[in-house]
């Protein structure tokens, strides 16, 4: 596996492969830290590229979309034990620049999703998507991969990654991965280690919720309905801080009114102390049953 520290290396080593073959390049960016739900998304990523393809992941904790007060300083890194989870995977090359490398001080272009990044997570965390879209083009423009897969664990972040994608003719193939959970159903995510035990024991209650939702809408239950008694099971925990509870259409995000008429997604955001932690699923009604 390739450790590659600057742009001219992972440029200079793509270029090398795509010059001995046209089998694809996959790319999975993260942030580090890696658990078993992004190695489900390495996973992903031989399966599209295939026994001649190349995978390759970026480890980056992205500076611009974490705003004021956020967790960037905190958020948990551990380089070599990624790079040995990597190695296991099969992954070819891993790109794990240095900040410097990354923006240029003078920098003047931003990527931005204008509407879709002021809803929802864009509302609670201003400017985080603009960090995600400029982050993810900048990847993009450097290593030009075929495809580039995303956890649908942060499905607005896929909804604004494929839309910016689309809109700007980038020519890349975005696939999601699904959710991963632990046994008690808490979604895997790199944040999970920073709970206090207390807190990590409470934090399934996310997971029930949206179990319970599930149920329910195959019923001809409201979306109104639905979500108050979803916000109903979050507030029933004392430790969990919920922060936003959402339904939307699964597809186009719109907000929904009356009955369940099409499949559904519930996206929830809840704190526990200074951990901020989000999952979703994506619900059906009776009609439209999956
Ligand atoms: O999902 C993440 O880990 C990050 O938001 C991403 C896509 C790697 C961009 O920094």
């Amino acid at each position: 596996m390739e450790i590659c520290r600057t742009k001219a290396a992972i440029r200079d080593l793509i270029a090398d492969w795509r010059s001995a073959s046209d089998a694809p390049v996959v790319l999975v960016p993260t942030m580090g830290f890696l658990h078993e739900g992004h190695l489900s998304l390495m996973r992903l990523a031989r399966a599209r590229a295939g026994a001649e393809g190349r995978v390759v992941a970026s480890i980056f904790v992205n500076p611009t979309q974490f705003g004021p007060g956020e967790d960037f300083d905190s958020y948990p890194r551990d380089e070599a034990r990624d790079f040995d989870l990597l190695l296991g995977e099969g992954v070819d090359a891993v790109f794990a620049p240095a900040p410097g490398e990354v923006y240029d001080p003078q920098a003047q272009t931003i990527v931005e999703t204008r509407e879709l990044a002021k809803t929802l997570i864009g509302k609670l965390r201003p400017g985080h998507f603009r960090g995600v879209a400029t982050i993810v083009t900048k990847l993009f423009n450097i290593i030009r991969p075929d495809t580039a897969v995303f956890g649908e664990k942060d499905y607005q972040q896929l909804a604004v990654i494929r839309t910016m994608a689309r809109d700007l003719d980038m020519g890349i193939e975005i696939i999601g991965g699904p959710i991963q959970r632990e046994a008690d159903g808490l979604a895997m995510s790199s944040r999970n280690v920073r709970l206090t035990p207390e807190d990590r024991a409470c934090a399934s209650v996310l997971a029930r919720a949206l179990d319970q939702a599930e149920e329910m809408a195959p019923t001809g239950v409201t979306a109104a309905r639905l979500r108050s008694h979803v916000r109903a099971t979050l507030d029933a925990e004392p430790r969990a801080r919920v922060q936003s509870v959402d339904i939307r259409d699964a597809v186009s995000l719109a907000t929904i009114s009356g009955p369940l008429t099409r499949p559904a997604v519930i996206l929830l955001a809840v704190s526990f102390g200074s951990v901020f932690l989000i999952d979703n699923r994506v619900v059906h009604p009776e009609s439209e049953a999956p």
